[in-house]
């Protein structure tokens, strides 16, 4: 069939789109949001058991069952008591993906959970998925993925090793994929981190890695990762050494000497013993 559009407006619409920030089509026919019914607000209620009855108020009386009540509870909430039941790490992805109180879930592909061997004496913790690991449901491994694995490299380790000596677990602060790589959001950081913490527990690295400000800022509740990398710190109970993210030092490439000089202080701390 031929397009109603000449050639030169359809290049110019798909320029507009572009410059807005879609910058892959995710379906084969175009959606008109603007006709689309217009969705309530959507309100977090939970069903909260009613309160055992101690006893009846009168002999004989009749003892009413008590309705089940309706609640608005707070998203972190939600998550805090997910995270916490998940006794391993197969169930603490399925809480995961499970998960319904997070907005980024809805426009991502997949839940990105980790990577690597969980017996790793090293926890990597990135900010998100990008768009490689939203189509591979896995983290880091785009560009800056690569880059990452060629850094432990250096030091000899690398997530595929089963020696836990040699291997690091990957992880994010957000499972799904902020819309165009932007920024996380502070509440959307607020919900995923109950399920990060005890993404940490379960595991229970020697050492913390964090890579970039995303993650520094909600671990630490520090940012300024130019200060804060080679410094070590602690948190969570773990010793904690920032560093710059490989996406920076893609962007940055003189900054990479820093970082190898992380990695030094990284590797000497594992052979002390952490
Ligand atoms: N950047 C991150 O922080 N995490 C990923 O998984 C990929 C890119």
């Amino acid at each position: 069939m031929e397009s109603p559009l000449d050639h030169e407006t359809a290049r110019a619409l798909l320029a507009w789109q572009v410059e807005l920030g879609a910058d892959e089509a995710i379906g084969d026919a175009p959606v008109n949001r603007f006709e689309l019914p217009q969705e309530a607000p959507r309100r977090l209620t939970v069903a909260v058991a009613p309160a055992p009855v101690q006893a009846a108020p009168r002999p004989g009386a009749a003892v009413k069952a008590a309705a089940v009540e309706a609640v608005a509870v707070d998203a972190v909430a939600v998550a805090r008591q997910a995270a916490a039941q998940a006794q391993d790490l197969q169930q603490l992805r399925s809480a995961l993906e499970a998960f319904e109180h997070c907005e980024l879930k809805r426009g991502a592909r997949n839940t990105v959970f980790a990577d690597g061997n969980p017996a790793a004496r090293v926890m990597v913790i990135g900010e998100a998925p990008g768009r490689d690991e939203d189509i591979q449901g896995k983290p880091f491994v785009g560009r800056a993925g690569q880059l990452l694995d060629r850094m432990f490299a250096a030091i000899g380790m690398a997530r595929d090793q089963a020696d836990s000596r040699a291997s690091v677990y990957i992880t994010n602060i957000l499972p799904w994929r902020p819309p165009q790589n932007r920024d996380p959001l502070p509440e959307e950081i607020a919900v995923m981190l109950p399920f990060v913490k005890r993404h940490v527990d379960l595991v229970g690295p020697e050492v913390l890695v964090l890579m970039g400000n995303i993650s520094c800022q909600a671990l630490l509740g520090r940012k300024g990762i130019t200060r804060l990398r080679g410094n070590w710190t602690s948190a969570l109970g773990r010793p904690v050494l920032p560093m710059f993210h490989p996406a920076y030092l893609l962007r940055n490439p003189a900054a990479k000497r820093e970082a190898w000089a992380d990695l030094l202080m990284l590797q000497a701390r594992l052979r002390e013993g952490a």
